[in-house]
């Protein structure tokens, strides 16, 4: 294998007395030859509208169900604001979350959209603040009544009740919505109730990327204190057979016997 020594490189990328100015850019792998912080260059946030990025994700679901209308909501406003490189994001790909991933009723799309953003915006390095906006973002899914937004002009006008999920799981939050409102699963009220579910969630990740651009320092990803209990004896640091942080009592019925 050819190797390339350290000067050769420098002097290919065009850096004069470059030891410190490549420095700077390495990556947390520290290779020489690592592209300077690969993963983040050219997509940069922009504050945006809370409260607008959910009117437009609620007229974008339409198009393309609850992941695609929550990403969609924030690149369309920053490709408007900045041109390229959001002008050509394929917010098409979006679709496929749909139902919990093309109607496996698996992760909720509203979730997977939200996520997909944080990992537009966090680069590698900044790992630890994406798993707090994920943290964040699903203990807010789980434990919320939702929905909460209010059309000024509803798609189908009729009362949309609120249920929690307690789960980020699709198949989960729509049922426990259906026991809550008495309707259908594949009913237009259900819909309804996806499309404003969508407005919620892209105005929920608005915000924390807004509060994430201030500049503060990530703050620790924190478990609800259940799940906290749960992992403590499960999780990496104990017996290390459950992983995931997602609410555990939604699927496990731990009763008086259990250690
Ligand atoms: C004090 C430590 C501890 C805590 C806290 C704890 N567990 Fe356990 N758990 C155990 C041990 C030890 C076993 C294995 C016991 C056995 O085989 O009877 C176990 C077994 C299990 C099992 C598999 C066997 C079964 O009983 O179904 C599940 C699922 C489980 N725990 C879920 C949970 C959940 C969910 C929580 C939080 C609500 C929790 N555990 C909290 C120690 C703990
Ligand atoms: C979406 C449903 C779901 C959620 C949420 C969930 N689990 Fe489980 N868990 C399962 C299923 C299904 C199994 C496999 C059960 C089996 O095969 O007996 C399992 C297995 C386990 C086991 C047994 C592992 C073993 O070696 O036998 C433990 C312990 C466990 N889960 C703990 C947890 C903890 C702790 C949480 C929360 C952090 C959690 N689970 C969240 C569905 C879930």
């Amino acid at each position: 294998m050819k190797t390339i020594d350290r000067r050769t490189l420098l002097t290919t990328l065009g850096i004069a007395g470059g030891a410190t100015a490549l420095g700077v850019h390495q990556g947390a792998g520290g290779a020489d030859s690592q592209p300077a912080d690969a993963s983040s260059p050219t997509w940069h946030y922009t504050p945006l509208d809370p409260q607008a990025t959910s009117d437009l994700a609620y007229q974008y679901y339409a198009d393309g169900g609850c992941m695609y209308a929550v990403v969609t909501s924030v690149i369309r406003q920053l490709a408007e604001l900045h041109g390229e490189p959001f002008r050509s994001f394929p917010c098409e790909m979006m679709r496929y979350g749909a139902g919990g991933v093309g109607e496996w009723g698996s992760l909720c799309g509203v979730v997977n959209g939200a996520m997909a953003l944080a990992g537009m915006f966090c680069s590698e390095k900044e790992k630890p603040r994406r798993e707090a906006l994920a943290s964040e973002f699903c203990q807010w899914y789980e434990s919320t009544a939702l929905p909460s937004f209010s059309p000024a002009e509803p798609l189908l006008d009729c009362p949309v009740p609120k249920a929690v999920s307690g789960s980020v799981l699709c198949h989960v939050s729509v049922a426990k919505w259906c026991q809550e409102s008495g309707c259908e699963a594949f009913s237009p009220e259900k819909k309804e109730r996806c499309r404003r579910l969508a407005a919620d969630g892209a105005k929920k990740i608005v915000e924390m990327l807004n509060a994430a651009h201030q500049g503060t320092a990530a703050p620790a990803p924190t478990l609800s204190p259940a799940v906290a209990s749960c992992v403590a004896c499960h999780g990496k640091e104990d017996m290390a057979n459950a992983n995931g942080h997602m609410s555990c009592q939604t699927c496990h019925d731990i009763d008086e016997s259990h250690p």
